[in-house]
């Protein structure tokens, strides 16, 4: 069966033996495994019983990235990444299923949000995000339709964590020369002059705008293998990873499980993407995994 539903999940599978796993709480998918190799990243420490956001796999962050830095926003009094992580998706069925692709969908309104973030940010909003697996391929696509009588602002991010042998090794392409708003360094802009990000501390960088059509994450152990990601309706992209001082800090992360992951995060949240009444946003990603020594794998 390429499809299985559970109680808290779902699980798709591909003919030549690559699987996804996505839970209904947050629509987070948790696995992404190339004919049985996992390529995302899952905290050991992470809840996934519904009462915390999952640490790991692909959150997605929905209607505010971070904490609003303007307190005026509507969005102000959502908690830390919004709503749509931590509110139980419906199931939407199978859209695609044939020898080459699988595709599930997942479907969220305003009617399925807890009450208290309801409360906060009261507006009537339909996402459905799709989940696309195809051998080597992973596609997130959401989509955002404004069913309200007025218009509303969010910011949307796919808050991806890839599950990586060795953080030291790893470096990233497609990013050079683009000017970044640094978490770390109080919120001071930057521009990198080194070809590849490397990572040896607390990264935390907010890309603005970013044209490149593939960001490449290498992984550099030797094998060859790396990630090709391409963004659709995208336009921003966050690096993180929280090294060990803030690891310790965090009760969902084991104190070295900073070095098997990096968060590669597009998204829209350098400023708000307005929608009104009955209009519709759609963005995503497309992952491949491929080995640069062969080319494509097969
Ligand atoms: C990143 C932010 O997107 O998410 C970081 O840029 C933040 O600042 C990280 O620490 C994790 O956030 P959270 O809420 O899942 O701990």
């Amino acid at each position: 069966m390429p499809v299985e539903t559970l109680e808290d999940k779902v699980i798709i599978k591909d003919s030549r033996g690559s699987s996804a796993e996505i839970y209904f709480f947050g629509a987070t998918v948790t696995s992404w495994k190339y004919r049985g190799k996992e390529l995302l990243f899952l905290s050991k420490k992470s809840l996934l019983d519904g009462t915390k956001g999952i640490r790991g796999g692909i959150p997605v962050v929905f209607p505010q990235f971070a904490k609003a830095a303007d307190s005026s926003v509507e969005t102000a009094a959502l908690p830390q990444h919004g709503l749509a992580r931590i509110s139980k998706f419906e199931w939407g069925g199978v859209s695609v299923d044939n020898e080459s692709e699988v595709s599930v969908r997942f479907g969220l309104n305003d009617s399925q949000v807890p009450e208290n973030l309801r409360k906060v940010w009261p507006k009537k909003f339909k996402l459905i995000y799709t989940v696309t697996l195809n051998d080597d391929t992973l596609k997130t696509n959401l989509s955002v339709t404004n069913e309200d009588i007025a218009p509303f602002d969010f910011n949307v991010l796919l808050h991806t964590y890839y599950s990586i042998p060795d953080i030291s090794k790893v470096s990233v392409d497609g990013l050079f020369n683009i000017s970044y708003v640094d978490k770390v360094k109080n919120f001071t802009t930057d521009i990198d002059n080194n070809q590849s990000i490397n990572f040896t501390q607390t990264t935390d960088r907010i890309y603005g705008n970013v044209p490149t059509e593939i960001i490449k994450i290498n992984i550099n152990d030797g094998s060859n293998e790396a990630f090709l990601l391409r963004r659709t309706n995208l336009k921003d992209t966050v690096v993180w990873n929280p090294w060990i001082d803030n690891a310790k800090n965090m009760s969902d992360l084991g104190d070295d499980e900073y070095k098997q992951m990096v968060c590669i995060e597009p998204g829209h949240v350098t400023d708000y993407i307005t929608l009104k009444p009955k209009e519709s946003w759609e963005g995503g990603q497309t992952i491949q995994y491929v080995t640069l020594a062969i080319g494509h794998l097969s």
